[in-house]
């Protein structure tokens, strides 16, 4: 049943895409993509959310509205972006954003991307951080509420994975415990590696 609805309700948006937004818009996408790109592959700071997890894209949601996820960017964008949202238009926009194919940023530095890859298999044993296969997936695609790295900007995984050293709060555990162990090179060569890994090598 409750399927049915979501179906229902992704139907309801894809086809307000087709036409102007009318003020009895039920999910008005456009205030989403006007900063997350009009495919919602990223656009400057704001990150790709085509092809997110589903869960993970409403768990974060969620932690925005709640002040939870409290780095300057989330603050100064997103904080705004869900004062408004209730539960269930959080929910029809991870239906959507999650149903969109992603594409790969390819934007980091390929001499890094062996050294990265690496890293993301095999973890780094002497400084306890733990092989981010384990729980991203093999081809860093993600499941339920752990999010899809493969194709994210070089940038936006690099400024994630600083912050949380830095003391800013995630919505779920375990990130901040285990970016902190990694060196500046190390994140830099991670997020170049998760850059290139495209969406066809996927599923
Ligand atoms: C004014 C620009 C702006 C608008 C409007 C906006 N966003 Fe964002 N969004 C951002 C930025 C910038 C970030 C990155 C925050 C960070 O660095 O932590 C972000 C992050 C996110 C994330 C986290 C993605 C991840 O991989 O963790 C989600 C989910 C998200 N936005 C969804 C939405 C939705 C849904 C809407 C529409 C209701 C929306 N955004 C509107 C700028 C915006
Ligand atoms: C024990 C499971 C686990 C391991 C191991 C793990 N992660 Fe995560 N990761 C998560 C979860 C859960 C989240 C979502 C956190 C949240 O909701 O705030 C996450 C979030 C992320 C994000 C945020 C993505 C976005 O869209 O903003 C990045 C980047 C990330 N992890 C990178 C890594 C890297 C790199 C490693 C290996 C060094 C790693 N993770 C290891 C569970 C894990």
């Amino acid at each position: 049943m409750k399927r049915i609805k979501s179906k229902t309700a992704i139907v309801a948006i894809v086809f307000s895409l087709a036409g102007p937004l009318s003020a009895g818009e039920s999910l008005p996408i456009r205030n989403c993509t006007w900063c997350h790109g009009s495919s919602a592959q990223g656009f400057s700071t704001a990150p790709r959310l085509a092809g997110q997890r589903e869960k993970y894209i409403e768990n974060q949601l969620l932690s925005f509205s709640a002040h939870i996820r409290d780095n300057p960017l989330s603050q100064q964008y997103m904080w705004g972006a869900t004062a408004n949202l209730s539960p269930e238009a959080m929910r029809d926009f991870a239906a959507y954003f999650s149903s969109l194919p992603p594409k790969a940023a390819n934007d980091g530095d390929p001499q890094l991307a062996a050294q990265g890859r690496a890293i993301y298999e095999l973890g780094i044993a002497e400084a306890n951080v733990a092989a981010c296969l384990v729980c991203h997936g093999p081809n860093a695609e993600g499941i339920r509420e752990i999010p899809r790295l493969g194709g994210l900007s070089h940038a936006y995984l690099k400024r994630r994975l600083e912050q949380w050293g830095q003391g800013f709060h995630a919505a779920a555990e375990p990130m901040p415990q285990i970016t902190r162990a990694l060196s500046p090179n190390e994140i830099d060569a991670l997020a170049s590696y998760l850059s290139f890994v495209a969406y066809e090598s996927l599923e």
